[in-house]
Formats: C-alpha cells, structure tokens, sequence
C-alpha cells in the first residue's frame, strides 16, 4: 500500500542511548535524509521561550510547531548541522536546559501534533533515517526498520558527560545523572506518546558497545531489509 513513500528507518531510544550518533552516520552513509526529531523540541522550546507568556499557549505552540522551517545538514565529518529559517542553530540547541525545557513540551498534546506533519514532510528519497522517540511507534508507524537503543543510565550519563567535555561544555556528572533519570520518567510516564519499542522493533542494549559496532550492526539490518535501496553511497569496503 505504502510502495510509493520512500522507506524509512527509526531509530529510538532514551537520551544518550547513542541514537543521534548512530542515525547521523548511518544517514551519512546510505545517501539518505536524517530527520532530527528531538531538535525540532528543542527549537521549539527556545522559540517559544522567546516569545514569553503567549509562548506556553497550547494553541499558540502548536501553531508555532507547524510554522517551522528546519533543515538537517551534515558536515563532510559526518557531524549533524542544524539550520532554522538557514541560520545554523546546532550549538545553541545542545545545552542540557533546552534538552530539560523540550521534554516538558513533549508531554503536551498539541505540540506533539503541531509537530506531526512537520516530521512526516522529511520523508524524502532516496530514504529517511529518523531519530527520537515516538518515531517507530508514532510518526512512521509504517517504518521498514524500527531500531530502538538501549544503555544503562550510568553509561548514558558518562556519555553525555565525555560529549559535553569534547565541546569544551561544562559538564558535572552526577547532575547529568540525575537529569537523565528525570528525563527518561517524563518521556516514559506521558500519556501522550510515550517512549517505548515498536513492537516490532529490533531492541540493541549497546552498554559497552562502540558506536561504530552499533553503526555496522543498524548497517547491516538495513542492506538486508532494503537491498540495493540501501546500497547509498557507502563509501569504503
Ligand atoms: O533527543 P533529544 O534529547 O534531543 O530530545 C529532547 C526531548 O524532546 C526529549 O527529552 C523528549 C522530546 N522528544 C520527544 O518527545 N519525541 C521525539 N520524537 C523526540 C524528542
């Protein structure tokens, strides 16, 4: 039924299960479009911050979800560029406060909405692989392949914490910790939504695992889900 839209891959999982580095590169490597869900909560979240009281309407964020114009860029690195309007807001977007604000947005029903069809526009060829929460569940119910990432919360803490050292970020571990606890409730207990495996998706624990090792692994399901369709412009041998 679905034969004319382009194939998509989802890719899930809690923050700092290692999703977005794993659907940046495998996007990168295929040829395919990456759609960045979480960074659209996130710009939502500062947009509407900007706009003070009338930013915590309902109504008004779901308008405001529906009006945005985001694009996902990679550098040649394989590092993920995010563009609104064409202004590259990547760094602004990866502050911990953001990541806190958007996943208070995410539990109200009309951004959710507001941000559907904005999701489901990405949806190009040669192919989409896309990353969040609700992606194989919610946004791409239809999705070929469903991925859903797991690690344990202590790894997912250190993670973040060596991600934000890298950038030259203040990073404190323990807070980082305990936010992630938080944040993994909020996204798990809405009732809108709510982060969890498709049922038909594959579960892959990656504590201890590379991120490389988890790349090849997504790699290796899509070109045997996809075929040549997958093939992309896989570079190397
Ligand atoms: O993936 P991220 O950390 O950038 O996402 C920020 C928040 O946005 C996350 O805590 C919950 C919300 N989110 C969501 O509810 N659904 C998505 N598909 C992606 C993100």
């Amino acid at each position: 039924m679905n034969n004319a839209l382009p194939p998509v891959i989802a890719i899930d999982g809690p923050s700092g299960s290692g999703k977005g580095t794993v659907a940046s590169r495998v996007a990168l490597t295929l040829g395919w479009n990456l759609l960045d869900s979480g960074a659209l909560y996130r710009i939502l979240a500062q947009v509407s911050r900007q706009r003070g009281k009338s930013g915590d309407d309902p109504a008004q964020l779901e308008a405001l979800a529906r009006g945005l114009r985001v694009d996902f860029k990679q550098t040649a690195a394989g590092d993920e560029q995010i563009l609104l309007e064409g202004r590259d807001v990547t760094a602004a977007l990866r502050s911990e406060d953001s990541g806190k604000r958007a996943s208070e947005l995410a539990v109200i029903p009309e951004v959710r909405r507001g941000l559907m069809a904005v999701q489901r526009n990405f949806r190009r060829a040669p192919g989409l692989v896309a990353d969040g929460r609700d992606m194989g569940t919610v946004v791409f119910p239809d999705a070929g392949l469903k991925i859903f990432l797991t690690a344990s919360v202590e790894e997912r803490a250190k993670r973040r914490y060596n991600q934000l050292k890298q950038k030259g970020l203040n990073a404190n571990l323990p807070a980082l910790f305990q936010d992630l606890v938080a944040r993994d409730e909020r996204d798990r207990n809405r009732s809108v939504s709510p982060l969890k495996p498709a049922s038909d998706a594959v579960v892959l624990n990656t504590t201890g695992t590379a991120v490389e090792a988890v790349v090849d692994q997504v790699l290796d399901l899509a070109h045997r889900r996809y075929g040549k369709a997958a093939a992309g412009s896989r570079q190397g041998g």
